[in-house]
């Protein structure tokens, strides 16, 4: 006889059909953006020894690696360059024949269907390691937007698809959304990181793009981890300046601030699950001590039900090998 003083709900978990059919988040593919180190030179492919199965790889390398994510059914890769000469002023972010525009070109050239997005900032490309340039040990917000919007248009030129500044210069996304327009790319969109916070977990990402800060940190321009307002302040102006996606970075530590943000702004929402996040999981799955498969696609569809659209991910092809399964 049934208990009409409790509600069943083990009802809809009773087989695996039955939970597929009320499941309410779909990881596909389709979600995951594939991030990857292009480095000058040629012949290399070499792992990150703090991010295993994560390589800097040459242009006589990029193309296999492009091919593969289509075959997988991922639409999109995020490219970051590790020039050879660094200077002051990182110049070859937007040198015509940059490392990140060569790559740009290729990728255009062999597999056009791919949707290129270029992280647009100068970390990777200074001496200081600094995502601008400096006066009087600070990052000068002014002059650093005129180099962002110069490295978007060499970005954009050189055939990328979507432009994610990343610097987190006050006014970045209004400056490039201009500079874009007056170069002819008015329908180039704009992955802003939106809401960037100084968080402990880029460690390893600063070996992979070797684009460490040589003196001080970023928390003059990247966001305190302990605010929840500051986002909203952040990702609004982004919104009013042009924005076409918002970017929250990281991911698992602040997926409260991915809910907050999708709710309030009603844009694609995209979630950055960064080289800290990998690195963790990667560690403990060689230890044997979780199920890296399992653990992977749970913190994935998490970030979803949070609220991203899109994640950007170091284990986009694992992923994708595993949900295509
Ligand atoms: C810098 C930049 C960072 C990441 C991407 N671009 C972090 C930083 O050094 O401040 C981090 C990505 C990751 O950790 O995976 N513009
Ligand atoms: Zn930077």
């Amino acid at each position: 006889m049934e208990n009409h003083s409790f509600k069943r709900h083990r009802r809809l978990r009773n087989s695996t059909n039955m939970r597929a059919l009320v499941r309410e988040t779909k990881l596909t593919p389709d979600d995951l953006i594939y991030p990857i180190f292009v480095v000058e030179g040629s012949n290399i492919k070499k792992e990150v020894s703090s991010m295993p199965g994560v390589f800097q790889v040459s242009l006589d390398y990029l193309t296999d690696e492009m091919k593969e994510l289509v075959q997988l059914g991922i639409r999109s890769v995020l490219l970051f360059g590790i020039p050879k000469e660094k200077d002051e002023v990182g110049s070859q972010a937007y040198c015509e024949t940059g490392i990140i525009q060569e790559a740009l070109r290729q990728i255009k050239q062999d597999v056009p269907e791919l949707i290129t997005i270029a992280d647009t900032c100068l970390c990777e490309y200074t001496s200081h390691g600094h995502c601008g340039v400096i006066h009087n040990g600070d990052v000068h917000n002014d002059e650093s937007l005129e180099l962002i919007v110069e490295t978007a248009i060499s970005q954009a030129k050189a055939g990328a698809d979507i432009i994610a500044p990343s610097n987190m210069m006050d006014g970045f996304v209004t400056a490039v959304r201009k500079g874009l327009d007056n170069a002819g790319f008015e329908n180039i969109p704009v992955m802003s990181y939106a809401v960037k916070y100084a968080s402990s977990h880029y460690g390893p990402f600063r070996e992979a793009a070797e684009g460490a800060p040589q003196f001080g940190d970023r928390k003059t321009y990247q966001m305190d981890p302990a605010n929840r307002l500051e986002a909203f302040r952040e990702a609004g102006s982004d919104i009013i300046q042009g924005a076409d996606f918002l970017i929250v970075k990281p991911a698992l530590s602040y997926m409260d601030i991915i809910r907050d943000v999708k709710e309030r702004f009603n844009a694609p929402l995209v979630a950055y699950n960064v080289s800290g996040e990998y690195a963790m999981v990667k560690a403990a799955a060689q230890n044997g001590w979780i199920d890296e498969k399992e653990i992977v696609l749970e913190q994935l569809t998490s970030m979803k039900r949070a609220g991203a659209d899109l994640i950007i991910t170091y284990f986009a092809k694992d992923a994708a090998k595993w949900i295509n399964r």
